[in-house]
């Protein structure tokens, strides 16, 4: 750039104080580092011209096989007294094509009980299953396919190293990557509704529920150490309720995904809900289920009077199950975004409180314990301006406080929050007595950055204004978001969807976090959907620089903000280890691998590499 040169300037000592300083200068791009002197000429010669290249050949290099096994609590059998005695059983599949409809309609858990799930759901031509029935025994991967892409030629040239412990692993979900959804026993939830609305179907997905051997195989022979998955409550309790019975099926899976995640050298994270709610909790009419939520962008149902004790029921069946071989649980994945009221928001900080005091004060859980929070960190338009440093500061606070205040500081809901949603339920001082410290770390999904401005420009007025009035375009946040900075510049490289490459702003964003909620912070998920990935040809798809440049850039903040700023960030975790379901889109490419839609075939991409060799350049196990 000719003329003017930004530079950045954190700044951490007040939470809202304006990170981005614009300092106007002329000429071009100074290079201090250089020594040559500007009258010095080239010399030219002739010499004997080769075709010969000098690369080296690197293969990527396998987790290691473990030697000893961690546990994180007592064996299933001795936590099985925790809980009221469950009975088990086991439902099938579903097919809609049936002749003869089962006739135990006695039994309020039968099969006509479960079938009838499934025809309320009533999933639109319910036809694609998928090209599998069975689990695929896994095959290892072929040397051939672990060769290190050719480099990009811009790269980091930092000296940081990852301090001790910090997990580098990858992440998904049960609904964007399972399939099988009317198979073993699993029951409709939130996501199978979806898909009413003519979008892409999820019922096949990437067939990860048959396929999990191998997709564990391929991401071990990458080395990376932690797998971090969901699994569905529909899976686990088809009839999601108390004291209805566990899905023996469900419970087999579960178990040999965890087995083998560990068999191959890793270690299992586990989200409890992510998304995918059961259809239970919807009531009658699922339209009502589809209407636009007060605060969120799907209604979840965690309103519903009968969820807190269902949610806390269903994760002490999975965590008496499953918890000795666990290192980490994760409540909720991003509880705002499905909130649908302040009673929603209120039902989810109680049931995370009595989940984590289950875990540590009854099982005495070894693991750690957290949820997923978004958030796409709000940096002010003009930091010169107040009004719009007011507005990112409100932005932040409304979607990260209302969890992160009680949680992390026993404290009430911040003031952006209990203006805009007037029915929110007051926290008493019990409750924050009960909710305060319940997570172990803040999980935060950092995509990427968005500008901030309140809705009148300079008016902070106008922010307050639209929380008092229910019927204002700009809610919840009341705030007009956009993507370019104050000079009309996008803040960063553009992907398919929201997200654009903001890793400066990362940075002020772990400090943000660090220094207001005052717990070790995790990237629990982040990635890039490069755009127009799915319309390019599977060798461009494969050699994906944009997104190499996102992961290298953003993991190279991440080392400053630990090392510069003295922020403790223990952990990051890629989004996703393969494309897959994007909530009615398969064409939001956030993969480290493709996935061949027709015969699901997985590639590694480039980046998959890139990410992988910077962390273990850097010290990560
Ligand atoms: C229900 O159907 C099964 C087979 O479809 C049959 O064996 C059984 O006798 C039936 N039970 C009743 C009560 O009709
Ligand atoms: C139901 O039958 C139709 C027509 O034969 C078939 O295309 C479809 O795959 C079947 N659905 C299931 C879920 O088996
Ligand atoms: C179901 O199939 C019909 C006929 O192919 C099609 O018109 C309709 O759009 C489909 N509905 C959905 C939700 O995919
Ligand atoms: C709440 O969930 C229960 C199931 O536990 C359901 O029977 C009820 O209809 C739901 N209430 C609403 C308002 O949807
Ligand atoms: C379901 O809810 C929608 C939206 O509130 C409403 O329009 C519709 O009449 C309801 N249907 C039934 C059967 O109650
Ligand atoms: C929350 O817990 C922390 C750690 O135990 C404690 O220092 C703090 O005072 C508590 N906050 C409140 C408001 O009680
Ligand atoms: C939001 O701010 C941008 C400038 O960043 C402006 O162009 C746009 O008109 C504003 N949007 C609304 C709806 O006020
Ligand atoms: C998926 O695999 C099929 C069969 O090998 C192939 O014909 C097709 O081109 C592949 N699709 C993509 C996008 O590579």
């Amino acid at each position: 750039m000719m003329g003017r040169r930004a530079l950045y300037k954190m700044l951490t000592t007040s939470l809202v104080a304006a990170q981005q300083v614009f300092l106007p200068t002329d000429g071009p791009t100074e290079r201090p580092q250089c020594s040559c002197t500007d009258d010095s000429e080239p010399t030219y010669s002739f010499t004997s011209f080769s075709y010969t290249l000098t690369t080296t050949v690197r293969y990527a290099t396998s987790v290691p096989s473990p030697s000893s096994t961690t546990t994180y609590a007592a064996p299933p059998e001795s936590l099985a007294t925790l809980i009221p005695p469950q009975s088990y059983t086991t439902w099938g599949r579903w097919d809609p094509n049936a002749t003869a409809p089962a006739n135990d309609t006695n039994d309020l858990y039968g099969r006509a009980s479960w079938t009838a799930l499934w025809e309320y759901a009533n999933p639109p031509n319910f036809t694609e299953t998928g090209i599998l029935s069975t689990t695929v025994e896994p095959t290892p991967v072929p040397s051939a396919e672990l060769v290190l892409p050719p480099r990009d030629y811009f790269g980091p040239a930092d000296c940081y190293r990852f301090p001790e412990g910090f997990e580098f692993g990858v992440s998904s979900s049960a609904s964007q990557i399972e399939g099988a959804t009317a198979e073993e026993g699993k029951t409709p939830s939130l996501m199978d509704i979806l898909v009413r609305d003519d979008r892409a179907k999820a019922y096949v997905t990437n067939e990860h529920y048959y396929y999990y051997k191998q997709d564990i195989e391929r991401v071990a022979a990458m080395g990376v150490k932690h797998f971090s998955f969901s699994i569905a409550w529909t899976r686990i309790l088809p009839f999601a309720l108390p004291g209805t019975p566990v899905n023996q099926e469900g419970i087999d899976h579960y178990n040999d995904v965890i087995d083998f995640i560990i068999e191959k050298g890793m270690v299992p994270e586990i989200t409890l809900l992510h998304f995918d709610t059961p259809l239970q909790f919807f009531g009658d009419n699922l339209t009502e289920a589809a209407a636009p939520p007060d605060i969120g962008y799907v209604n979840g149902a965690y309103q519903n009077e009968t969820f807190p004790d269902a949610f806390v029921s269903y994760a002490k069946v999975a965590m008496t199950h499953f918890a000795d071989r666990v290192a980490t649980w994760y409540t909720f994945n991003e509880p705002l975004l499905y909130s649908h009221n302040g009673q929603s928001i209120y039902n989810v900080l109680q049931a995370h409180a009595r989940v984590y005091h289950f875990y540590k004060d009854e099982l005495k859980g070894q693991g750690k314990l957290a949820l997923k929070f978004n958030n796409n960190f709000g940096v002010p338009r003009d930091q010169d301006s107040p009004a719009d440093v007011y507005a990112a500061d409100h932005f932040n606070s409304f979607q990260l406080g209302p969890f992160c205040n009680p949680i992390f500081l026993g404290k009430d809901y911040p003031e952006s929050y209990k203006i805009t949603i007037h029915d929110h339920v007051p926290l008493t001082p019990e409750d924050l007595e009960y909710m305060n410290g319940t997570a172990d770390f803040l999980g935060i999904d950092p995509y990427t950055a968005t500008v901030i401005a309140p809705p009148v420009p300079g008016e902070k007025a106008s922010i307050l204004e639209c929380a008092a009035d229910y019927e204002s375009p700009y809610r919840p946040y009341c705030v007009n978001q956009t993507t370019v900075d104050v000079h009309g510049w996008n803040i960063g490289y553009r992907s398919q969807t929201y997200v654009y490459i903001t890793p400066t702003y990362l940075r002020s964003y772990l400090s943000y976090l660090w220094n207001t909620w005052r717990a070790p912070v995790t990237l629990a998920e982040f990635g890039f959907p490069v755009y127009g990935e799915a319309d390019k040809e599977l060798t461009d798809q494969l050699l994906d620089s944009p997104r190499s440049v996102y992961y290298l850039s953003f993991m190279s903040e991440v080392l400053k903000a630990i090392w510069e700023d003295g922020v403790r960030v223990i952990g990051a975790f890629a989004w996703s280890y393969s494309d897959n379901w994007e909530f009615g889109d398969y064409d939001a490419h956030f993969g480290i691998q493709t996935v061949n839609r027709t015969t699901q075939e997985r590639r590694y991409k480039k980046s998959f590499f890139d990410l992988v060799d910077f962390m273990k350049a850097r010290g990560v196990e």
